[in-house]
């Protein structure tokens, strides 16, 4: 497939859809093509599994019936939306992928390996090129979220969220070259910046393309790049 997958991670109020919204502004300035997507949902029918599975009501909800579920939001989203725009070429970025299953229902729930089996099928070979971790505090996340209504995820007790972030960065430690862990409480700009820098030089190394250089005349290094 000759496009880029790329895809953003991290703890609920991570900041991932502002640092998604200034990635966008970028490559609109620099007329590359792309789609954005989000999990769960980005497709009709994946958006009917994202209302069953924030919806507050289903609180009952079994941690495999919400593995299945996210998995099955993704396997829609794959093969409608993500595989044919890698194969046009385009840039694809996601809000969330198969890494918020494994951290939420493989850690959070405890489903561990189940996981990685139900989300097989679903993710059917796709993998992202380039992943960033926002890591976050769950107590910042819940200073962040003080006047929002919680979405049944969000409503999970602290210990939870703990365990949801342990899990990313231990799947960070296994996958350094693919997941660029990011301090998320710095200020939005700055980790724009850097976002920035690793997506010019990924897109370089697949492209020969985009040799801007930043004001000296050197363009930035991103060391985690693949
Ligand atoms: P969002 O708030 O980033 O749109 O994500 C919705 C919620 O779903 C968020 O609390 C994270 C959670 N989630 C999982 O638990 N497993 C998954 O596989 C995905 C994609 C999201």
């Amino acid at each position: 497939m000759s496009g880029i997958f790329i895809t953003f991670e991290g703890p609920d109020a991570s900041g991932k859809t502002t640092q998604i919204g200034f990635l966008r502004e970028y490559l609109e300035k620099e007329k590359i093509s792309f789609i954005l997507t989000r999990e769960p949902g980005g497709t009709e029918i994946g958006d009917q599994i994202r209302s069953v599975l924030l919806d507050r009501k289903n609180e009952g909800m079994l941690p495999v019936t919400e593995a299945l579920l996210y998995a099955a939001s993704r396997a829609q989203l794959v093969g409608e939306v993500i595989r044919p725009a890698l194969q046009d070429g385009y840039i694809v970025i996601s809000d969330r992928f198969l890494d918020s299953s494994i951290a939420y229902q493989g850690f959070g729930r405890k489903l561990g390996e189940i996981v990685q089996t139900v989300n097989a099928p679903a993710v059917d070979g796709v993998r992202p090129d380039l992943t960033f971790l926002l890591k976050t505090e769950p107590s910042v996340m819940r200073q962040r979220r003080a006047a929002s209504e919680e979405d049944r995820m969000e409503a999970q007790k602290e210990a939870f969220h703990r365990e949801v972030l342990q899990g990313y960065l231990k799947l960070a430690a296994d996958e350094p070259e693919r997941i660029r862990v990011i301090d998320g409480e710095r200020p939005a700009e700055e980790i724009a910046e850097e976002i920035r820098i690793c997506v010019k030089e990924l897109y370089k190394k697949r492209t020969g393309k985009m040799q801007k250089t930043d004001g000296d005349g050197t363009a930035p290094d991103c060391p985690s790049v693949p």
